[in-house]
């Protein structure tokens, strides 16, 4: 079999036929590089340090080289000098990277979505030689097309900016950066001959925009505002601004065929399928309308966009669309499938002859009945090897480049999926992030091109994160945990065996889920409407989690001053509440199938009036756990009343019904100080006193019944119109010292 190869010199095209097996053919990526000049980066990155550590930047002398990559890849070289840091490297992202590495192993620092420990020595610890830390992978990615929507919907630009300065220091330089894109949708649109209207019907509100985009939903949570899209592009110039400036190649959307109902009118000819709905929803808010990539008004409106997106934003030539993400294509057929995608990147060559397709391979995850061999290679194939890149987006679980021949030749990203929806719980798959990344290395005649992170949310598990990126720039796997060890020590400034030890547990129950059939996505009980079915299983030991706790406790009274402690104590008392409830959900569940109806009384009110309550006091005195900070945020976005309403809607929806009548409930749950006393425990106060009835009365629970009056609670929270505060409340040591000396006693009570 032969392909035919283009090689892309800067200024002219060759196109030569070339075997499908061929070493050159990720040359065809050679042109993704970081466009900013080496003394750019070098800006960039000395302001980054000096962001993060002040005036103490000054001892750090940073230089970036473009030739010091070898085969394009990242390289950074660290030494000591009189009094400073020396530290140069191939780009501005791997200067970052070795300073981060630097930070951490000789000044035992921590950089993390909860919080910095800065506490640089003085002087600064001298390096002996040269310590050069160096990667076998030319791309970090980052990011998931949920990401967006899940968590960064409601940032301003300082928050990107802590973010994008987290992305450097920990390797990243393949980002997603997807902000803004609707303005030019609609520009592209008006220009086409569709009026507001047929926009207003088209695009969500921005907590749903990823479905939107992915073609799943529309209208929903709608329409945009006008002063919506002046922001997003405000922040979108800075984004790629500050990600170029570091070397980072931003990834940019593209078109896939999901276009308003309206077309229909302008073209009525067009070839437009109304697809099926998408997971719970009916045609009200989904069956998107698909434009058959093989029909000539999609490379008209595929090049419109693209030649839009490139005049205003620039381009790093690679370019993120997902034509059939969680939809089954129109046909089967192998030479339909090639023909689609062979269509969806003509249209990206005809604006960019250098397009790299990037491409989530989450429908390969998705639907196995669709995807066969066959399919996935006619897809695949469709593109020329080499460019397109294939994100294995779930490859810690369920990775795909195994069962495809490393994607039929396709360069592709191993990339930890890890989180589903932004939820809450402590969860992590050590083991295979730890092991799967050598592997895909090692597979034969592997394609491997990258490591990646592709939660659907952020803002959780820190340590998680932190080991995957430090993956990317090890040459074998870790020993866990000396690894934790060190990361705890760093993490609090302090090397307290309880905390190691606390830590150490943790990695092998919570962070060491093994088992596929648990993801994080969580199931537990609190979090779930409830029901006598219920799943109470997890994937660990709980005494495991018992005693990091009670260990992590034991060292809370010196520690309460260091930010990443106080929410690592929350975030844990706040999992063994989790637990905890589900023991008493199962009591609860007993005693009503036994009809002890003082037992049920017991388990019901601990849970409903101590419990939810103490959990709901704990978050909120921590600042990362709060519904008002998601709502504030939503709010400040808003230029009047009417558009702060609708965001916070979107925001409240979002994280509780998604959807108007709980379409896709708890998808996206959360346990925030606010969201636990006026959702969660409205809810279990309902069951309860329905559970208490029931038995008094004589007649069966019935579930049909129960969730019509508990969809009334939880719409209720939706429009509540409370204000949460934004602001942390209350001693979190008190609260945490409260619920421990409470119930870290009930929860050993309860192991046997
Ligand atoms: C960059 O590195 C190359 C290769 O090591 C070297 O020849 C060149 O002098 C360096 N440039 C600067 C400005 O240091
Ligand atoms: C847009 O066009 C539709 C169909 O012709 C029409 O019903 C609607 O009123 C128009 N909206 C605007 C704002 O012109
Ligand atoms: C579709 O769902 C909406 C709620 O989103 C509901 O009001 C409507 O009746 C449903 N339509 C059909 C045809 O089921
Ligand atoms: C229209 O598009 C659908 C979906 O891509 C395809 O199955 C069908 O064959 C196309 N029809 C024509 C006439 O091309
Ligand atoms: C998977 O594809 C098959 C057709 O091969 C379809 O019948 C089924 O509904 C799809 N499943 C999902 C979850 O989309
Ligand atoms: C790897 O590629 C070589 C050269 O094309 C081929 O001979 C060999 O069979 C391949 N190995 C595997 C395991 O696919
Ligand atoms: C660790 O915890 C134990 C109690 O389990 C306590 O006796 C000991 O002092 C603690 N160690 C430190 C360094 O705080
Ligand atoms: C995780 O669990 C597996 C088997 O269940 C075990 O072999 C491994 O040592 C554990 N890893 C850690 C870090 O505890």
């Amino acid at each position: 079999m032969t392909h035919k190869w283009c090689c892309l010199l800067p200024a002219l095209i060759i196109c030569v036929v070339f075997p499908l097996t061929c070493e050159s053919e990720f040359q065809t990526l050679a042109h993704l590089r970081a466009q900013s000049s080496s003394r750019t980066q070098t800006k960039a990155v000395r302001e980054l340090v000096r962001r993060l550590l002040g005036d103490r930047a000054a001892e750090f002398v940073v230089s970036v080289n473009s030739s010091l990559a070898t085969d394009s890849l990242d390289v950074c070289e660290i030494s000591s000098a009189q009094n400073s840091v020396v530290v140069k490297g191939s780009s501005g992202v791997a200067v970052a990277t070795g300073i981060y590495n630097y930070l951490k192993y000789f000044c035992n620092c921590h950089v993390s979505w909860s919080g910095n420990q800065l506490n640089l020595p003085r002087p600064l610890p001298p390096v002996t030689g040269v310590l050069r830390i160096s990667t076998p992978h030319r791309f970090r990615y980052y990011q998931n097309v949920c990401t967006q929507s899940y968590s960064t919907v409601w940032w301003d630009w300082s928050r990107w900016e802590r973010e994008i300065d987290w992305m450097a220091f920990n390797g990243i330089n393949l980002p997603l950066a997807f902000t803004g894109q609707e303005a030019l949708w609609q520009e592209v649109y008006l220009s086409l001959g569709l009026n507001q209207t047929d926009i207003d019907e088209f695009f969500t509100g921005p907590a749903f925009l990823a479905w939107n985009r992915m073609g799943n939903l529309f209208k929903w949570g709608g329409p945009l505002f006008q002063s919506w899209h002046v922001k997003q592009l405000y922040v979108q110039y800075k984004i790629l601004d500050r990600m170029r400036s570091l070397g980072m190649m931003p990834v940019l959307p593209a078109f896939s065929g999901n276009v308003p109902a309206a077309i229909t009118r302008l073209f009525p000819k067009a070839n437009v399928t109304k697809l099926s709905p998408w997971s719970h929803f009916n045609c009200t808010y989904s069956c998107a309308y698909i434009l058959d990539p093989r029909d000539p008004l999609f490379n008209r409106i595929g090049s419109l966009f693209l030649s839009k997106l490139v005049a205003r934003f620039g381009t790093d030539h690679i370019y993120n669309t997902d034509t059939f993400n969680e939809m089954t294509p129109a046909s089967s057929d192998p030479t339909y499938l090639s023909a689609v995608s062979r269509a969806i990147f003509v249209s990206m060559t005809s604006v960019d002859p250098s397009a790299i397709w990037l491409m989530q391979g989450w429908l390969f995850v998705h639907n196995t009945t669709f995807w066969k061999q066959e399919q996935i290679q006619a897809l695949l194939h469709g593109v020329p090897i080499g460019r397109m890149i294939v994100l294995d987006l779930f490859a810690e679980s369920m990775p795909v480049f195994s069962s495809t021949k490393s994607f039929y030749g396709q360069p592709f990203i191993w990339c930890m999926l890890h989180n589903f929806g932004g939820n809450s719980g402590l969860f992590g798959t050590v083991e295979s992030i730890n092991l799967g990344p050598f592997e895909a290395l090692r597979y034969p005649n592997s394609t491997l091109v990258g490591l990646g992170m592709a939660p659907e949310g952020i803002e959780q598990n820190p340590v998680v994160y932190e080991l995957m990126s430090e993956l990317a720039w090890r040459k074998e796997p870790v020993n866990l945990a000396k690894w934790v060890s060190l990361y705890a020590t760093r993490r609090y400034a302090s090397n307290n065996e309880n905390l190691t030890a606390s830590w150490q547990l943790l990695f092998r129950s919570v962070y060491n889920c093994t088992l596929p059939q648990y993801k994080n996505h969580n199931h537990s009980p609190l979090v779930r409407r409830p029901s006598l079915r219920m799943a109470t299983d997890v994937w660990y030991n709980r005494r495991d989690l018992y005693e990091a706790w009670r260990l992590m406790y034991s060292a809370a009274h010196s520690l309460m001053s260091v930010e990443t402690f106080r929410y690592d104590l929350v975030d844990i008392t706040r999992q063994a509440l989790e637990l905890l409830t589900t023991d008493f959900y199962l009591e609860i569940k007993d005693s009503f199938h036994l009809q002890k109806l003082p037992e049920l009384l017991t388990a019901g009110g601990v849970l409903v009036y101590d419990l939810f309550p103490e959990l709901d006091c704990l978050l909120s005195s921590e600042p990362h756990f709060l519904l008002g900070v998601w709502l504030e945020r939503a709010r400040s976005l808003a230029q009047n009343e009417q558009e702060a309403q609708q965001y916070e809607f979107n925001a409240r929806n979002q994280i509780t019904l998604w959807g108007p009548v709980g379409n896709i409930l708890d998808y996206a749950s959360k346990q925030w100080g606010g969201l636990i006393t006026d959702y969660y425990a409205q809810r279990w106060n309902l069951f309860v006193n329905t559970l208490v009835e029931c038995l008094d009365r004589g007649l069966p629970f019935k579930q049909d019944a129960f969730n019509q009056a508990v969809f009334k609670v939880e719409k209720g929270f939706v429009f509540n119109q409370r204000k949460y505060p934004s602001k942390p409340q209350g001693d979190t040591y008190d609260i945490a010292t409260r619920i421990f000396l409470k119930y870290y006693p009930e929860a050993l009570k309860r192991l046997n």
